[in-house]
């Protein structure tokens, strides 16, 4: 680990065990979908969404790709980076509006993929503030010791859900995935504080409506006029909305642990809209370069933008050990959230994953696959055979029964 001091007890927490992100991960789809291309399928132009919103261009799922595939891959690069094995992994949270069921969740798919066999797993529904509550939950395990090591995943097909006749949504949005990896550590550092906020009265701003939100077969628009499975928005009052509580919460987050603002090296923003990181700054009165910004190449991946963010500007050489930055998310809910995260990532060098460790992480990701498919497997035939020979099917059943209760 880089140099830092140890330190007995959070002062706020009280806990002397801290969460840091030692892994972490994106992958994004290979379709790349320009503003020409969106023209030709909604009125708008090239020049109208880049001026609105800066971006040029997202990515979209392909035939093969799924929320489910798109955070395994994030989620193993991850694993790489921390060089560790699946089944070092003790929770599985998966932040998505874009789960590929409404259960099982899309986590326990994940988890499985990668066979992460010491694991729980759920998903995490927090639209695009989604990632920071997720490694909120994860970060809290760890510093309570109930675990040592949490994947964090932030994976959406966007695509999917988008009204590809509604201008104001479909060309804001992109697929993608990000992960990181928290483990336990007595050195001072990683998740220091969190500030999570939601508003529901602003639920009919933002939402995709779902099985729950209708007691009939779903018609296709629902009582409110907007149809089912699809998103919705309004864009100007979510724009006023993330202008001002991005400002807010930062601050926040920061007192919680007197820091100011000049002592943060770099803001990881939700990536919605390049104007409303630029209205940000100028709240904060800050340079908008201390915001990373991605939105061009990728559009508005919902909870994944900030991993997605955060792994590029690791790339770019923009966060170094010790570093203070900062996590914003916000969206459908309303929901928003600040972090503030003490750099304490180990050096490039050390993190390079020992040979031995990637074999063996490979060899789990086979063996995962094969075990699902010969439990399945197992499953099917013993329904075979008790179709078969139905008799012997139920004198078995009733032999466990009177076993179970005794009763011979
Ligand atoms: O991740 C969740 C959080 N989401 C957000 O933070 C999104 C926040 N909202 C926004 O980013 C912006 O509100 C939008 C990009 C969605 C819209 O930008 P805007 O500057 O607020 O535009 P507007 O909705 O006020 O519309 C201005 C004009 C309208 O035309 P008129 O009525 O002035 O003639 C719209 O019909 O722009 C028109 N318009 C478009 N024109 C070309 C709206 N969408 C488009 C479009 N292409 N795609």
């Amino acid at each position: 680990m880089a140099t830092h001091k140890r330190s007995a007890a959070d002062p706020i927490s009280g806990s002397s065990i801290y969460a840091h992100i030692v892994g972490w991960g994106m992958a994004v789809p290979d379709r790349i979908m320009t503003n020409e291309e969106m023209s030709a399928i909604v009125e708008t132009s090239d020049e109208w969404i880049q001026a609105r919103t800066g971006i040029k261009e997202r990515r979209i799922a392909g035939e093969r790709d799924s929320t489910a595939t798109l955070g395994l891959k994030a989620a193993q690069r991850a694993l790489e980076v921390a060089d560790i094995l699946p089944t070092e992994v003790e929770l599985v949270i998966v932040a998505t509006s874009t789960s590929e069921n409404i259960f099982p969740s899309t986590a326990s798919l994940i988890q499985d993929w990668l066979g992460a066999s010491n694991a729980g797993a759920f998903d995490m529904s927090a639209a695009c503030s989604g990632f920071v509550y997720a490694v909120h939950m994860a970060a809290q395990s760890i510093r309570s010791g109930s675990i040592k090591t949490a994947l964090v995943v932030a994976s959406e097909t966007m695509s999917r859900v988008m009204d590809w006749q509604d201008r104001g949504t479909c060309i804001l949005f992109g697929d993608g995935a990000g992960a990181v990896v928290l483990q336990a550590s007595d050195v001072e550092g990683g998740v220091l504080s969190t500030v999570l906020r939601s508003d529901g009265s602003g639920y009919d701003l933002l939402g995709i409506p779902s099985v729950g939100s209708l007691d009939t077969c779903a018609p296709i628009v629902n009582p409110n006029g907007h149809k089912m499975y699809k998103m919705h928005m309004n864009g100007g009052e979510v724009f006023k909305f993330a202008s001002r509580v991005i400002g807010e919460s930062i601050t926040q987050a920061l007192d919680n642990v007197g820091l100011r603002l000049d002592e943060v090296k770099l803001i990881v923003p939700h990536q919605a809209n390049d104007r409303i990181i630029q209205s940000a700054a100028r709240a904060l009165k800050v340079e908008k370069e201390i915001f990373i910004s991605n939105i061009e190449r990728y559009g508005n991946t919902s909870a994944a933008s900030i991993p997605i963010a955060l792994c590029e500007a690791i790339e770019q050489g923009r966060v170094q050990p010790n570093d203070y930055i900062v996590f914003v998310g916000f969206g459908g809910g309303l929901t928003w959230a600040s972090m503030v995260v003490k750099w304490g990532a180990p050096e490039a060098e050390e993190r390079q994953a020992a040979v031995l460790g990637k074999q063996r992480r490979q060899a789990s990701y086979t063996l995962a696959r094969w075990r699902a498919r010969l439990i399945r497997f197992q499953r099917r035939l013993s329904n075979a055979v008790t179709r078969i020979r139905p008799n012997e099917g139920r004198v078995h059943r009733l032999r466990h029964k009177i076993d179970q209760h005794d009763l011979r």
